[in-house]
Formats: structure tokens, sequence, C-alpha cells
């Protein structure tokens, strides 16, 4: 294995030692596979390739000080990995073989977890598509599960420095009864070229307002949204969003340090009333916010150029406790063994 830098690791692709594979053929799944292939052979009327049956998780391992590997709330990615399947009506994957796929991907590969002082972690990425044939639209009869993995660093390459979201009111993300609250593929092609866009201009993500009415704040292309208003954390409720697993402990975390906490929907105009800001996801982690700028309006709304201090509080225990330095007391971690 090549030298790794783990401190000057970004979010990108890595090969590493092994995959596992698991496949639902004949109204089964079958064993899990291990594989060092990065490929795989896949019918060219496949159902993820035309119609999109495709989903994908996110979740990442973490080195403790004590040399235990640390998976944050696996369950979690499963169970969400179940209702996306309901989405788009592929084969629910048991929680079981999602659970066991991804601690033989981390054992196998344990030597690209980055050490417990870089700040890097081990991303895992589990991934479901309809492998079988069908050139009508419907589902599949076969699919595959694969879990791969790589190290990463921070997905916004400032990390934990502000950067800059922005509003674009010609851009949609996900519609209200569509399939913005699944972690499927589609959403994600829907938000490249308005990514793309927020990249030129130097934004590091647009912040999508929801798409019926233009009147309350969604969420971002990869990741929740979330403020803090005095002593209240404030999140959004929204038909059209992901159910994010990183803010859902974040809320947790908020009640523990005496933050009230608020999911709802969040109008527009309150942007102009928050004292921080910030963008939060397994890739993002918490990604504080400087400025968002509403590029139909022309408007700016201005929050600190450095981290605000709860948004810093919430930072620093989420990461305490994935990285084993602060008691697991909700049982949020699994240990590889
Ligand atoms: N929203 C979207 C659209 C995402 O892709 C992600 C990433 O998974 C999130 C939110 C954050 O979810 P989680 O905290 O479960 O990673
Ligand atoms: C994650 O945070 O795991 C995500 O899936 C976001 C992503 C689009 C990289």
């Amino acid at each position: 294995m090549e030298t790794i830098n783990w401190k000057e690791l970004g979010f990108g692709y890595m090969k590493t030692d092994y995959n596992v594979r698991c496949y639902y053929r004949d109204g089964k799944w079958g064993e899990l596979e291990i594989s060092s292939s990065e490929t795989i052979n896949l019918h060219m009327g496949a159902t993820a390739l035309h119609y999109g049956q495709e989903s994908f998780e996110g979740l990442k391992a973490f080195m403790g000080k004590d040399g235990r590997i640390r998976i944050f709330r696996m369950r979690e990615n499963a169970l969400r990995m179940q209702h996306s399947c309901d989405g788009i009506m592929m084969e629910k994957l048991p929680v079981e073989i999602f659970e066991e796929a991804v601690l033989k991907a981390v054992r196998l590969n344990k030597s690209f977890v980055p050490p417990h002082d870089s700040g890097a972690s081990l991303y895992i990425r589990p991934l479901l598509i309809g492998s079988g044939a069908e050139i009508g639209v419907k589902p599949a009869h076969e699919y595959l599960f694969i879990v791969f993995v790589m190290p990463v660093g921070p997905y916004f390459k400032e990390g934990f420095k502000p950067t800059d979201l922005v509003i674009y009111r010609h851009f949609d993300r996900a519609a209200p009864h569509g399939t913005g609250k699944y972690k499927v593929g589609g959403n994600y092609a829907a938000s490249m070229v308005s990514g793309q866009e927020a990249k030129h201009g130097g934004f590091s993500a647009v912040l999508y307002l929801d798409s019926k009415e233009k009147k309350y704040i969604d969420e971002c292309g990869p990741a929740n949204f979330f403020a803090i208003r005095g002593n209240s954390y404030i999140t959004p409720d929204s038909e059209s969003i992901l159910p994010s697993i990183t803010n859902k402990s974040l809320m947790v975390l908020a009640g523990e340090l005496g933050l009230t906490v608020e999911k709802r929907k969040v109008p527009y105009e309150e942007l102009a009333t928050f004292d921080e800001v910030g963008a939060c996801g397994t890739a993002a982690v918490i990604s504080p916010i400087k400025r968002i700028f509403d590029a139909d309006e022309n408007r700016e709304f201005v929050y600190g150029t450095e981290p605000g201090i709860w948004s810093t509080r919430l930072y620093n225990k989420l990461r305490a406790i994935q990285y084993g330095d602060e008691p697991d007391k909700y049982g949020w971690n699994a240990i590889v063994e």
C-alpha cells in the first residue's frame, strides 16, 4: 500500500483492498461475497441504468485512541436504505445483511482507517442497485448490494472553516411528494447543474428552498441545514429533504447542551434573524456558513467569519463521541472487533 498522507486527504475515491457484495436472485438474498475488483459485471438492461433504481448510503468509521474502530449509527443507515427501497420499489435489504457487510468491509480494509489524531475517517459507501433487466418501467427481479470504503478528509475543502451558500429559485432538487426524502441517485443527478453553478460562483453548495412555494428552507445538495438563534437549534421539517442521521444526532446533543430544539418549517425570512448557520451530514460533519447569497433577489445574509460558539460545541461533542473520546452514552457506536 502506498503511504497515505492522512492529514491532506480530501473527499474522493480511493481504491482499497476489498469490497463486499450480496446478490438477490430467484427471490432470495445470497451469501456475502468478498471481492478485490473495482468493477461489476452488469446487464445492459439493468433498471439501475435506465430507470434509476439505485440507492446509496454514507457512514463513517473512526479510529479511537484505544486502537478500536467505531462505526457511527450503522443501524440508522440500514433502516434508511430500507426506506429508500420502499420509495423506489427495490427489494428491501435486510438490516442484518447491511450490518454484516459493513462490518466485514471495514475489517477487511482495517489498514485504511485513518489514525485517531489525523482528523480523517473511513467513509463507507453501501450501494443497492436494480441489476435485473427490464425494458418497461417496472422494478427489477434481481438486485446487487455492494459495500466499499475509502479514507476521507473533509467534504468541503475548508473543513470546519465557514463557507458560503447560494440560493437559486430557478433550480429545484426534489418535489414535495417526490423522492427528496429517499437517498436515491436521481436526487443527486438533479442537483448537479445547480451545484456546478454554485461552485463556479465560489459557493460551497446550493441552499434549496421548498420547490412548491419557495417560501421555506429545505436543505443543501449534500447536507441538511440548521441554524442557531439565542438558545434554539432550528432545523427544517420538510417532506422533500433527506432525514439526516447527523442532524438527528445533533438534535440530541443540542438538547444535552441546553438548547431548545425546533424542527419545523423555517421561513426564508428567518435567515435574517439567525446567529449561526451550518450544513450537517456524514460527509460534511458540521460545515459552518458565513454568508448566504440569494442570487435571485441579490440579497445576502451574513454570519460570522469564524465558527459560532454553539456550532463549535456541537462539532466537538459529535466528534468526541465518534472518535471514542467521550462515553457513548446513547449506544451510537458499533465497535469493530
Ligand atoms: N441531505 C442530503 C441530500 C445528503 O446527501 C446527506 C448525506 O447523506 C445528508 C442530508 C446528511 O445525512 P446524514 O447525516 O445521514 O449523512
Ligand atoms: C454523505 O454525507 O454521506 C453523503 O452521502 C453526501 C454525499 C453526496 C457525498
